[in-house]
């Protein structure tokens, strides 16, 4: 990986099913950094699960806890420390967008409808899909956010390729873009 990185951290945006936890796990092992899942932080901070906060205090205050996730994350680490994989909806609000783009490269990891199915249809942890017709909501969901991961320093295509494959492909990027 190019110099240039040190000092950014390397953050990954994208769709449920996109791949960024699994992908996010192996370049974290691969450039030697601490890997951060801000679900997994905001489980903390509430001290309950995913489907509970959505369904105990709702979807906008689990988007506050998301945004005070990305605040301590950013203020406790290190510039570069990390491989940070955010939700698939940390990109929503604009402040959280802002706060990525301050914060290290973003990058969208880009995956189509069908492998989102394929990926997260059988799934019941994720209760913004739960219940009704899946393929409706993801189609619905992905037009809508299209526009917000692409508010982001660039953008990997990962349909059809497993987490390995995205980070080899990751790391070519970096590396063309200088980054
Ligand atoms: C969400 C995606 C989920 C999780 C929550 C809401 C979303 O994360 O944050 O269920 O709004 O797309 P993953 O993308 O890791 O599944």
């Amino acid at each position: 990986m190019t110099s240039g990185l040190e000092g950014k951290h390397i953050i990954l945006t994208g769709f449920m099913g996109s791949g960024k936890s699994a992908v996010g796990a192996l370049l974290a092992a691969e450039m030697g950094r601490r890997l951060i899942d801000v679900d997994n932080i905001v489980v903390g901070i509430a001290g309950m699960s995913i489907p509970r906060i959505f369904k105990d205090l709702g979807e906008l205050h689990f988007r506050e806890l998301e945004t005070r996730a990305l605040h301590e994350i950013f203020s406790e680490a290190t510039p570069g420390s990390l491989v940070v994989a955010t939700g698939g909806g940390t990109v929503v609000r604009a402040e959280n967008r802002a706060i990525l783009k301050e914060n290290g490269i973003v990058i969208f990891l880009e995956v189509e409808t069908g492998e989102v199915i394929r990926r997260v249809g059988a799934d019941e942890g994720r209760p913004l899909l739960a219940g009704g017709d899946k393929l409706e909501k993801v189609k619905k969901m992905l037009a809508e956010r299209d526009p917000l991961y692409r508010d982001c320093h660039f953008s990997l295509d990962t349909t059809g390729l497993d987490p390995q494959e995205v980070v080899g492909e990751l790391k070519k990027l970096l590396q063309q873009k200088g980054a």
